[in-house]
């Protein structure tokens, strides 16, 4: 029997209506739109304004979208991930609800977190699930309500994320198609760089830490630009290289969406031009978890089956990676 690959056989995703754009954010800090342009790519992001609705919101819309498309009984489910960055609380899992509230009644699940390269390694995880042959459909969804942990008076933080999520289901594949190849990386050395100082086990949340903000998300913003430059662009020229691609067998780049002058550069190293490199920063900003399955939902009808696609992703951690993926179908 050939052996058995994990491939990606479906796409949904969400976003919330409501668009927050340069312009307004000009109104909020000390900030403008060409600034904002130049220096991230970014013109405006989605938010979730509903203040009763957490990440499982954005997480269920993307998955209930995936089965629309495909029609899948959600019972058939044997496995959900949830890739995020920000739970709907502490403790109890996100997953266990989403997969409640959209009937995958006969899947367990999980969260997986590892910052913004958290769907990253949720898709070598689900893998590993599919390529033991145990389990037939993993269902992964990345999703993040960034809005919950970002100030809106820090001009160095507000301009950049966004909420959104998006979901892909994983199925066995025994022609070929699917996950190739995976370079996974973490360093603690970006520990500082990229936190919320306060709320978890160091520092629990106190009616100081709230009053000092430290339950926002701080980033030394060039010391990740630099580590993120650099290693993004590593990973993806080593696994090209590892799997004799090249800039023509390579269809496609699907970085994450942090900065475009990030992307680019990635992209320089990879010797691929413009139209090969999946982006949509502009639109959403950086959705951490959900950045990749929203750019698969935005591409999926120009993808073809045998496309040779390339992920990759950095994040605080640091965390960094590039997964090598056969794409399997065509719509
Ligand atoms: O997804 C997780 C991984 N995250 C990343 O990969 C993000 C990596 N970092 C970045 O994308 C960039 O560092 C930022 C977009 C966050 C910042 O861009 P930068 O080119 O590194 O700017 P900077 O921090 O070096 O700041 C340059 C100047 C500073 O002013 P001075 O000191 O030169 O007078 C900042 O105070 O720009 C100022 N500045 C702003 N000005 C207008 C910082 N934020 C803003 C702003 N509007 N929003």
């Amino acid at each position: 029997m050939s052996k058995i690959s994990a491939a990606i056989t479906a796409v949904g995703a969400y976003v919330p209506d409501y668009v927050l754009t340069n312009k307004m954010l000009e109104s909020m800090v000390d900030t403008n739109d060409e600034w904002i342009t130049s220096r991230t790519g970014i013109k405006e992001r989605r938010i979730l304004k509903d203040p009763s609705k957490g990440t499982s919101y954005l997480a269920i819309q993307a998955a209930k979208d995936l089965l629309q498309k495909t029609n899948l009984d959600p019972k058939e489910i044997d496995l959900l991930i949830m890739a995020t960055a920000t739970p709907d609380m502490p403790v109890a899992i996100t997953s266990a609800y989403v997969a409640t509230e959209i009937g995958a009644v006969n899947a367990f699940s999980f969260d997986l977190v590892a910052a913004c390269s958290s769907f990253l390694f949720g898709m070598s995880t689900a893998a590993r699930y599919i390529e033991s042959g145990k389990y037939k459909k993993v269902l992964l969804i990345g999703a993040d309500k960034m809005s919950s942990i970002i100030d809106y008076t820090d001009r160095t933080t507000c301009i950049i994320f966004g909420d959104g999520g998006g979901a892909v289901l994983f199925e066995p594949n025994q022609d070929g198609f699917g996950l190739q190849d995976e370079y996974l990386r973490t360093d603690g050395i970006g520990r500082q760089s990229l936190k919320i100082e306060a709320g978890g086990s160091i520092l629990p949340a106190s009616i100081e830490t709230v009053s000092n903000k430290q339950h926002f998300v701080y980033q030394d913003g060039q010391t990740v630009f630099k580590f993120a430059v650099s290693n993004m662009a590593d990973v993806s020229e080593k696994i090209m290289l590892k799997n004799n691609l090249t800039n023509d067998t390579v269809h496609w780049l699907v970085p994450h969406q942090a900065n475009k002058r990030i992307i680019d550069a990635t992209a320089k190293r990879m010797n691929l031009s413009d139209a090969k490199v999946m982006t949509n920063i502009q639109r959403y900003g950086n959705t951490t978890s959900a950045t990749l399955p929203l750019l698969l939902n935005d591409y999926e009808k120009q993808l073809k089956k045998g496309d040779n696609l390339i992920f990759a992703s950095f994040g605080g951690g640091f965390t960094w990676g590039a997964i090598y993926l056969k794409w399997a179908y065509n719509i």
